[in-house]
């Protein structure tokens, strides 16, 4: 594939994401308002990088204008970003709204409409009410399932209209793994039962939703759609060996199916809950609600992908006075000179994109899906500019091109991928690592006023939006 002109579709999606809390700040948010990440961050401040938080980031909020007319510049066809549950209402278990939030994510959704920028809206990345946390344990709670539709009904009723896209969750796993598996996140407990409690609660918090989406007939009234955001761990098996290969197995039905198939094919898989029984995994499921899930599948999927995951058979002993794990299966395996972005210590595998493609043509009924996340995270980004202060980030160049180069080979294999969302429009805060890894196409210049200035990608990516091709 070298030195060949690619073209990309006219119809394929070129956009970038974000989220509410990653951009937003504080400002106008009340006290009772704080979300299960503004709890972490003033509880355990010290762990996020410098200091940085949710609680000014980048000011989206009160720069969202700004932000559109960049948005329109660089020619995003598409801006994915989420409302923030912990904000939009005021009471969670009535569901009034906050009319002075809710004005705000009116007007922004219009604002990106008006610059050609289409609105994909997320309900929820990790913007769970603190308050919910705090009184019923969170996602380990049916009634939070309940609280979640009925938020979702309210955020329909206001933006129904004009949001074609919509989706439940960005990541559904990841909180529950970092607190419950790894035990690495705020309040740091491991306890593989209520892991799997939160992944099923969530999986019926979708098909919740999806079912009152149909209901109200958004699909036929508006055109829209509605989905979920996951991110499947794309699993390698060190060898063709059997133990592991069924290592890596096991660690796709953790870190993959677990997810994927609730939301497309409406089921679990079978080896999965044997698993589950096999280690006295009990997670409350009625069979009502597995036929609420079986009934309500997703329109479509996004997918964020950022590196492979590639694991072995356990070579040590497990810690039998450690509760349950998945890794009790696996261990990970570093591949022998494989290529790495040095900033953030992740694997460099653009192929993902393909191997990606494949299953989901072969085993996911080639149902449309996109990339939602995909991107390169650079530390000390400020020491890559140019005379004219501006991040000459050629690498984040050569990385999209080469992963958007064999998501298009998968797209000529015939998957239904219907675009690609990079992460990020702007450098903006994440969980602990705040603004330590940039991935933005524009700057954000934390030294002067969070002022910002688009990189060379963002040039790049406009010329790419433009012509509609891509050489390789
Ligand atoms: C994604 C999340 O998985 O990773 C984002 O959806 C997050 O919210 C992104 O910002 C990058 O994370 P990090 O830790 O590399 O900054």
């Amino acid at each position: 594939m070298e030195n060949l002109i690619m073209s990309v579709p006219r119809d394929f999606i070129l956009g970038a994401a974000s989220s509410a809390w990653q951009t937003e700040g504080w400002s106008g948010k009340k006290e009772t308002q704080d979300s299960y990440i503004d709890l972490w961050y003033k509880n355990n401040k010290h762990v996020w990088h410098n200091g940085y938080g949710p609680a000014v980031a980048t000011d989206y909020y009160n720069r969202y204008r700004e932000d559109a007319a960049l948005m329109k510049e660089i020619g995003l066809t598409h801006y994915r970003t989420s409302i923030n549950w912990s904000r939009f209402l005021t009471d969670y278990e009535n569901g009034n709204v906050d009319e002075e939030y809710a004005a705000y994510v009116d007007s922004m959704i219009n604002e990106l409409i008006q610059q050609g920028v289409e609105p994909m809206i997320c309900l929820e990345h990790y913007e769970l009410p603190a308050v919910l946390l705090e009184t019923y344990g969170g996602w380990g709670s049916k009634h939070v399932v309940e609280l979640f539709v009925k938020y979702a009904e309210k955020v329909f009723e206001r933006y129904g209209e004009r949001v074609k896209h919509w989706f439940t969750f960005n990541e559904p796993i990841v909180v529950q793994t970092r607190v419950y598996l790894d035990a690495i996140r705020y309040p740091f407990e491991q306890n593989t039962r209520k892991w799997m409690q939160w992944n099923f609660n969530k999986s019926l918090a979708t098909a919740k939703v999806v079912q009152l989406f149909k209901e109200k007939g958004y699909k036929e009234k508006y055109g829209s759609k509605i989905g979920v955001i996951l991110n499947p761990e794309v699993t390698y098996a060190r060898s063709s060996a059997k133990h592991d290969q069924d290592a890596a197995r096991i660690y796709d039905l953790f870190f993959y199916r677990v997810f994927m198939d609730p939301s497309i094919k409406g089921e679990y898989p079978a080896e999965l809950l044997e698993l589950m029984e096999k280690h006295d995994i009990v997670f409350e499921a009625a069979d009502s609600e597995l036929e609420i899930i079986k009934e309500n599948t997703v329109d479509y999927v996004g997918l964020n992908l950022y590196f492979p995951h590639r694991v072995k058979a356990r070579t040590t002993a497990w810690n039998e006075e450690v509760p349950f794990h998945p890794a009790f299966y696996y261990e990970m395996f570093e591949l022998p000179g494989r290529k790495m972005n040095p900033f953030r210590g992740w694997e460099i595998y653009p192929q993902i994109m393909l191997d990606m493609a494949l299953r989901m043509r072969d085993e996911y009924g080639n149902i449309e899906w996109f990339i939602a996340e995909n991107g390169m995270g650079v530390e000390n980004e400020f020491n890559y500019k140019n005379e004219q202060k501006m991040i000459q980030d050629d690498y984040r160049i050569e990385f999209i091109s080469e992963h958007l180069k064999w998501l298009l080979k998968g797209i000529e294999e015939g998957s239904n991928c219907s675009g690609y969302m990079l992460w990020a429009f702007t450098d903006n805060v994440s969980p602990m690592n705040a603004f330590k890894n940039r991935y933005g196409l524009v700057e954000i210049d934390l030294d002067e006023n969070r002022n910002r200035r688009m990189k060379k990608s963002a040039y790049w990516y406009q010329e790419l939006i433009k012509k509609r091709e891509i050489s390789v």
